[in-house]
């Protein structure tokens, strides 16, 4: 069945009943869940892409140039998202995890809000914004929380963060050109192929390999399920489209369980 449906009753009755007769269910979100947390999206209208440059702040190749414009950056965000709280999206994902036992969760988001609103095992596909990690690859993590705002100040204060090997910490992101985690990447990928619904939420599909997942499950015989404002280039290949709100949709998905 295709419908492009907002928010329609029956579109959602007949989702329920796919994800209550699916044994794996598989949701990867992306910005726009987090959007009505104020956090800002990256290629949205006040989008940070159309105000910053993603080459002087999200490549490795910036941090050699200018570790303390990327940190720095890095902490104005962490400032926005410890501000932040988990939306009615959030909450709704993580009610259907505790209620799907085959449920199965993906963000490209590195703001951390789904395990805020109690979500577990989170494949975080782009890392997360409060963990640093040794710029050299030394294996070293850091926490990064004392960074949040009304956390207990760190001693860190505005230096920046070394490693205890000596090299600098640097954002556990994962920045343009560079691989994924190869561990959670083949969780997605997994996950995407053995589940029966992959319900896309919030982004906008264009960056691989996460735009490829919903295609994988797709192929692999799942109804794809996307919930977005707008079109998107993964709206083709949605077998629903819910032109909503995350933070209207899941709950209005999650009350029809
Ligand atoms: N509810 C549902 N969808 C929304 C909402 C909302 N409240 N607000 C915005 N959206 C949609 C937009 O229409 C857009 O399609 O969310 C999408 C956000 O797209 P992007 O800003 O491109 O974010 P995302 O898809 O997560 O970006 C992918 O790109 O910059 C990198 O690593 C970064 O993880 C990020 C990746």
């Amino acid at each position: 069945m295709r419908e492009d449906a907002v928010i329609d009753a029956h579109a959602l009755d007949w989702l329920a009943e796919r994800l209550r007769s699916a044994g794996a269910v598989t949701a990867m979100t992306g910005a726009g869940i987090s959007a009505e947390s104020g956090v800002p999206t990256f290629r949205g209208t006040d989008g940070l892409w159309r105000t910053y440059s993603a080459s002087d702040l999200a490549t490795p190749e910036a941090f050699a140039r200018d570790p303390r414009l990327v940190w720095d950056w890095y902490r104005w965000r962490q400032g926005i998202i410890g501000r932040a709280q988990p939306n009615p999206g959030h909450l709704a994902l993580a009610r259907l995890q505790s209620r799907l036992p085959g449920f199965r969760l993906i963000t490209q988001n590195v703001d951390g809000l789904h395990q805020r609103a109690g979500c577990r095992d989170v494949v975080e596909l782009h890392g997360n914004i409060w963990r640093a990690r040794c710029a050299r690859g030394c294996g070293v993590l850091a926490d990064q929380s004392g960074n949040a705002p009304g956390a207990a100040a760190s001693d860190q204060g505005d230096r920046l963060p070394v490693c205890p090997c000596g090299a600098l910490l640097r954002p556990d992101i994962v920045w343009f050109g560079e691989a994924l985690d190869r561990d959670q990447l083949d969780l997605a990928v997994r996950s995407a192929s053995a589940c029966a619904v992959f319900l896309a939420i919030g982004t906008s599909a264009l960056v691989y390999p996460a735009a490829g997942l919903p295609l994988v499950a797709g192929r692999a015989g799942a109804v794809v399920v996307e919930v977005n404002l707008e079109d998107t280039p993964l709206t083709p290949h949605a077998g629903l489209v819910l032109r909503g709100s995350a933070a209207e949709v899941l709950p209005a998905l999650e009350a029809r369980l």
